[in-house]
This record gives structure tokens, C-alpha cells and sequence, in this order.
């Protein structure tokens, strides 16, 4: 942890021009500075920074904060790692707040430390030897130009080599000064008892490091170049203290910046694929290593998109394993298209043949979704077998008992049915048998899950919305509403009334009126103080959003405003809040009347639950009050359908939209 003091340091040194200024070329205009969006093409500079208030604001997305939101948006840093970042920068020493870390803790920060440094050191030194070495340059570096591999991508990768020689590296580290003990947990060496001298664990390979979210060098993968020897074609790093091959993709920090500017990730097998794809220009790119996706990998790309497409090789092997991946990419929330590659290529090879347009274009129109894409795989040798046939259809549904959004559910339901033509009703049916097995299979995994995620949400009815879904959609929603305000809360939308005459309202206006129609009471605490805040401030003829909760004293209040203005928060859509498409005007109209729709929907389905189970209460013992619950329900039961038809998900736009518009 890094102490208050060091933080207040960071913050009173830093220049926020200055930080910007090594990503936007900024201009002086009065007593500000003016450039182009880096986070948004355009040709009239519409990002300005203050140098007095020390923020910046981009006005073609609303994005907006401080030195260090800025780095935590450009390089999609932590809190903690753009901290660093800025803090190695101005040359300011961390100082590390040592009071709840224990004597123990603290030796494990240092050994950590030292295997961050260790791997830099190995990752100099193979590149050392690919570009440098005799034997590096006659050997690896011509494998990779065998390839087809550019210098500048080479680079871009940090590919190296590790020579012949038994233990090179190994020689090298200790006469640096580092120890056997660390040579050996980081697994980059072995010290059997016969060898003092060691022995290093890559040789004769080419190298590819593998790289942390903000681009520490965790491990190593290893290539054999030799095809004539029994051993594995690649050789990784052993699991460390840092290195945890089911919390990594590879590539990931190459690819960040273009997967959340692309609001798109694509999931390919190996390196080389990585590699290759960015060689000709497709930058959104990650590969799981050729070991089954993570529920912690999901996790890393959704904090960038929500959008995965998986590319497969043309022959066969893994498909099938792919379908496990499929239902925990749904089970995340993660929207799915799957593209298989004509028999014998691989992403790689693709890529090689093809000019970039032709590989965006052939991604584009080919990748299925997943309902298609399993379709075509199980049906393929199903022929006329009837039994068979319902047997592929029920492995479809199953996915769809994955999706955990009942909207979108509906939605992929309806084209199961519309595809075999059986009706909603079976499927149905079917997905509630479904429903009830994944249910018992996923239920420990999501209890983890909202308990890692509670504190974080602060609710009021003591940790209720964790059994109860209908009450934590709610609650998705209201926080989703509230950030909505934050971030856009001046964005002024044009809306037409019933005489469809045209009117102006702000984000901020629309949202609350929906709040006060419903009289809703809020869950959460800090959101309704930050209405009652907005609303003190519409009296006062003040239109209070994000900088004005920036700055505001409680520091809940104003860590919830951090959070929403620099979305860190993993369970929500940072697609859709944080990257517009060049139309953002638009999409932030349709989300926000989306949006409204959609809390207002759960709110409904939830106060249903609520009053059915009043209602079980009066069953026997008032039967006035017992059809006045049943009018009740009726009524809210004729609104939730009204409701429901009139909200559709706009696979497009990546929202839900209100489909009479
Ligand atoms: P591939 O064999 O498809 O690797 O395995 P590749 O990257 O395309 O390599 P080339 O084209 O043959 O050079 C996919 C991924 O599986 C892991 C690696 O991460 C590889 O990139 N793998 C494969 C291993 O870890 N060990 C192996 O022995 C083989
Ligand atoms: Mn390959």
C-alpha cells in the first residue's frame, strides 16, 4: 500500500500538463491547453486541460479527472500502478505504508520485488543476445525472420533468445549479484546438487515474455527451434509468487489501448497468433495459451470490453473444449462470436496470406454467435436422428441458461426457437431444467463472486441482494443510473412529448424525473445523498455532476464519483460507459432512455416478488388486504410486459434501447 503522504506528495508535484502532454500534443489557449481526444478520432480539438484547477476534460466523450485518472484511462492502469507510474516519473521515492503490513508481508514484498526485477533483467538479456550475440542473431533472430517477423514487431514483443550454453543466464545473474535462491523461485534457473554452477531452464530457445496487464514481465514462454527433438515445442515459466498462468493473457498489454478503443477483444490459441495479427495491423488481440480460459482471464478483458470473439483453426481439435469456454464467457456477461478459420489456417497463417482489411472484413462477416456456431458444430453429423437432433437443441439452451441477463436470454431463446422452429414455450421449459443444474453447478462460484463485490456496493438491507437476484438487478441498475448522472449529467438530449414537439432536457433532469415518478427509495446510501445533492443544486440553479462530486468532502462519496467518472469497477459494462463510437451523442440518448427503461423493469419484477410474498402472508387471514394484493400484482404484472415489449437489446449498439424509437 502506498501511504497517504506519498500520495499527497504525488498529487502536489505532478503536472497535469505534463502527463498529458507525453499522449496529446497540447496547444496553449488562454490560460489552458487545448489538443486532439486521445481517446476519440476528430479533427477540431476538443480535450482541454486545466493547469490551474490541474484536471482535464475531453469533451467529445465526457471524460474528465485528474493527471492520474488520465494515466489510469490511457494506459488502463490501476489506481495503484498509475500511482507508480507518475510517481517514478517526477522521481518521488514510494513510500510504503507499513502499519498493517506484517514483518512476514514485508519479506514477501521484497522477494516479489525481486522477481519483477530478475525477470526484467532476463528479459534485457535475451534480447540482448537475439540482436547482439553471434549465436542469437545466426540463430533466433533468422527463426524469426524465417517467419516473416518485421524488427519493429520483434521489439514490440521484446522477442529474445537464450543461447546454448548450459547455464548462460544463470552465470550472467549471479555475477550481477543475484542469488541461487532467486534465481531458482523464479524458475528461470535449476541448481541440482552436482551443478553448483546451475543450470538455466531455457536454452536453445527463442522467447517470449509474457507480460502483466501494465506491462511488468511475469514469465517466459519458450519455443524449441529444433523439430527433430522429443520434448515440447514450448517450455513455460513454473507458476511463481508472481507469475499465475490463469490470471494472464498473452498480449494483453499490447492489445489493451486497441481492444477497449475497438470495444472488441479477440481470443486466439498461441503467440504466434498474437503476434502475427498485429504484424498486419489487427491490434485487439490475446491468446490464453493454449490452456482452457479463466474465469479471472474473462475478468482481465472485461475490464476493457464486454465484446469477445473467439477464433478457432480450421480443423477440429479444440472446438469442443471451446464450448466450456463459451458458457463461462456467458456466465460473465460477455457478448460471444466465434469464427472458425478455413481448414488449415490458423490465425497466424491467415493473417500472413490476407491484407489486414481482408482479415477485419472476414472476421467481421463470418464469426457467428454462439447459438449459430453450436448449431453448425453439433448438428453437423446429426443427419435426420430425431433423439440426436434434441439432444444438440438441448446443449444450446443449456448455454443459453448461462446468459445471466434475463433480458438477452429471451432474446437468444427466441432465436433458438425461430431457428428450429419449436415454440418459446418448451424452450422455456426446457431452460428452467437447465437453469436449476448450472444453478447447483455455478451457485458456489457466483457466492464467491458477490462477496468479493459486496462491500464495494454498500447496501442498506443488510447483504440481502446476495440471495436474491431480482433485488441485485435493482440495484445494477440504480448504480448504473446514478454513474450515468455523474458522467454525463450536463449532456443535454433532445426528446419529443406526446404532441411530438420537440424539448431539451438534461441527463441529469431525465433521470431524476424518472426517480421521483417511481418515488423510488433507494439501496444504496451513497447514491441517494448524491441525489439529494444534485437536487439541493438544481434549486440553487447549479447543475452539479462528476467535477463537482470530485471534489466533494466525504470520502465515500467521492471515491463512488472516481469510481464512476474512471470506472475501475469490474462488474460493470466499461464498454459501454467508457468507450463512443464516433456517433456518442446518440448512443448516450438511446442508453440513458434504455437504461431508465430497463431499472424501471427490474424495479417492477422485484416489487412483484416483493408483494407475492406479502400476499402469502394474508393468504388465510385478511381477505381484503389479500385482493388488494392481487390487484396490485395484476397491475404491476400488466406493466412489466408493457415493459418488456418495449425494451430490446441492441446487439449493435452494445445497450438496450427502446425499440418504438
Ligand atoms: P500452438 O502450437 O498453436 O502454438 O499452441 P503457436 O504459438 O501457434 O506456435 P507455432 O506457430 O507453432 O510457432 C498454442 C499455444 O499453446 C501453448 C503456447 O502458449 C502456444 O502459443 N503451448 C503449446 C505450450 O505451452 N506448450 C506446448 O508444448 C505447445
Ligand atoms: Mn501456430
Amino acid at each position: 500500500m502506498i501511504s497517504k503522504q506519498t500520495i499527497d506528495k504525488i498529487f502536489s508535484t505532478i503536472r497535469v500538463e505534463e502527463i498529458v502532454g507525453e499522449y496529446v500534443q497540447l496547444k496553449r489557449a488562454g490560460s489552458n491547453y487545448k489538443g486532439l481526444s486521445p481517446f476519440h478520432d476528430e479533427k477540431t480539438p476538443s480535450f482541454v486541460v486545466s493547469a490551474s484547477k490541474q484536471i482535464w476534460k475531453d469533451f467529445s466523450t465526457g471524460k474528465g479527472g485528474t493527471a492520474i485518472s488520465f494515466l489510469m484511462e490511457i494506459e488502463n492502469f490501476t489506481y495503484p500502478e498509475a500511482l507508480r507510474h507518475a510517481a517514478k516519473k517526477y522521481g518521488i521515492e514510494i513510500e510504503e505504508d507499513q502499519r498493517e503490513i506484517s514483518e512476514e508481508a514485508k519479506h514477501a514484498q521484497t522477494e516479489k520485488d525481486l522477481l519483477y526485477k530478475i525477470h526484467e533483467v532476463a528479459n534485457t538479456y535475451f534480447q540482448e543476445i537475439l540482436w547482439d550475440d553471434q549465436e542469437g542473431r545466426s540463430i533466433g533472430l533468422s527463426y524469426f525472420k524465417e517467419r516473416e517477423l518485421r524488427d519493429d514487431i520483434i521489439k514490440k514483443f521484446q522477442l529474445g533468445y537464450s543461447p546454448e550454453q548450459k547455464n548462460a543466464f544463470t552465470a550472467y545473474a549471479l555475477e550481477k549479484g543475484y542469488s541461487k535462491e532467486i534465481l531458482e523461485k523464479s524458475g528461470l534457473s535449476i541448481f541440482p546438487e552436482n551443478t553448483p554452477a546451475g543450470v538455466d531452464r531455457f536454452r536453445e530457445r527463442v522467447i517470449f515474455p509474457i507480460h502483466s496487464f501494465s506491462g511488468r514481465v511475469l514469465g517466459f514462454g519458450a519455443r524449441i527451434l529444433k523439430s527433430n527433438v522429443k520434448t515440447a515445442k514450448y517450455l513455460n515459466s513454473p507458476e511463481t509468487e508472481i507469475y499465475h498462468k490463469s490470471n494472464v493473457l498473452y498480449g494483453l498489454n499490447q492489445s489493451k489501448q486497441a481492444i477497449s478503443r475497438k470495444n472488441g477483444c479477440l481470443l486466439v490459441e498461441g503467440y504466434m497468433d498474437v503476434i502475427s495479427l498485429h504484424m498486419s495491423g489487427i491490434e485487439n488481440v490475446v491468446a490464453s495459451s493454449g490452456t482452457s480460459l479463466t474465469t479471472e482471464q474473462i475478468k482481465l478483458i472485461k475490464r476493457l470490453t464486454e465484446n469477445v470473439t473467439i477464433l478457432f483453426d480450421g480443423d477440429n481439435a479444440g472446438i469442443k473444449a471451446s464450448f466450456r469456454s463459451i458458457d463461462m464467457l456467458l456466465t460473465e456477461g460477455m457478448n460471444i462470436r466465434v469464427l472458425l478459420f478455413p481448414d488449415g489456417d490458423d490465425p497466424d497463417s491467415f493473417a500472413r496470406k490476407h491484407p489486414q482489411e481482408y482479415v477485419e472484413k472476414y472476421i467481421e462477416n463470418e464469426a457467428m454467435d454462439f447459438i449459430d456456431f453450436k448449431a453448425e458444430v453439433l448438428l453437423r453429423d446429426v443427419g435426420n436422428d430425431p433423439i440426436k437432433k434434441a439432444e444438440a437443441i438441448r446443449d444450446i439452451v443449456k448455454s443459453v441458461s448461462f446468459v445471466q441477463n434475463a433480458l438477452k436470454r429471451e432474446v437468444y431463446l427466441k432465436e433458438v426457437s425461430n431457428k428450429f422452429g419449436l415454440s418459446e414455450q418448451s424452450l422455456f421449459n426446457e431452460l428452467d431444467v437447465q437453469k436449476q443444474i448450472t444453478q447447483n453447478q455455478t451457485h458456489h462460484v457466483q457466492q464467491q463472486q458477490k462477496e468479493k463485490t459486496a462491500p464495494k456496493l454498500e447496501i442498506v438491507p443488510l447483504d440481502k441482494e446476495k440471495e436474491d437476484p431480482f433485488l441485485f438487478d435493482v440495484l445494477f441498475m440504480e448504480n448504473k443510473l446514478v454513474d450515468h448522472m455523474l458522467m454525463f449529467g450536463d449532456v443535454v438530449l433532445k426528446r419529443r412529448d406526446e404532441n411530438n414537439e420537440e424539448y431539451q432536457i438534461t441527463v441529469i433532469e431525465e433521470i431524476l424525473h424518472h426517480f421521483e415518478e417511481e418515488q423510488y427509495t433507494f439501496l444504496v446510501k451513497e447514491n441517494e445523498i448524491i441525489i439529494n445533492q444534485i437536487k439541493e443544486g438544481i434549486q440553487k440553479d447549479e447543475l452539479r455532476s462528476g467535477n463537482f462530486f470530485v471534489s466533494f468532502m466525504d470520502e465515500e462519496i467521492t471515491t463512488k464519483v472516481v469510481d464512476a467518472l474512471i470506472p475501475l469497477d469490474e462488474l460493470e459494462n466499461w464498454a459501454s460507459r467508457n468507450i463512443y463510437p464516433p456517433n456518442y451523442g446518440d448512443k448516450v440518448a438511446d442508453q440513458i432512455k434504455g437504461d431508465v427503461l430497463l431499472h424501471k423493469y427490474r424495479y417492477i419484477d422485484y416489487l412483484i416478488k416483493e408483494t407475492a410474498k406479502e400476499l402469502d402472508q394474508y393468504s388465510t387471514t385478511d381477505e381484503g388486504k389479500y385482493y388488494e394484493l392481487i390487484k396490485k400484482i395484476t397491475l404491476l404484472k400488466q406493466a412489466s410486459i408493457r415493459l418488456s415489449n418495449m425494451i430490446e437489446y441492441s446487439p449493435i449498439k452494445g445497450i438496450y434501447v427502446d425499440r418504438k424509437r
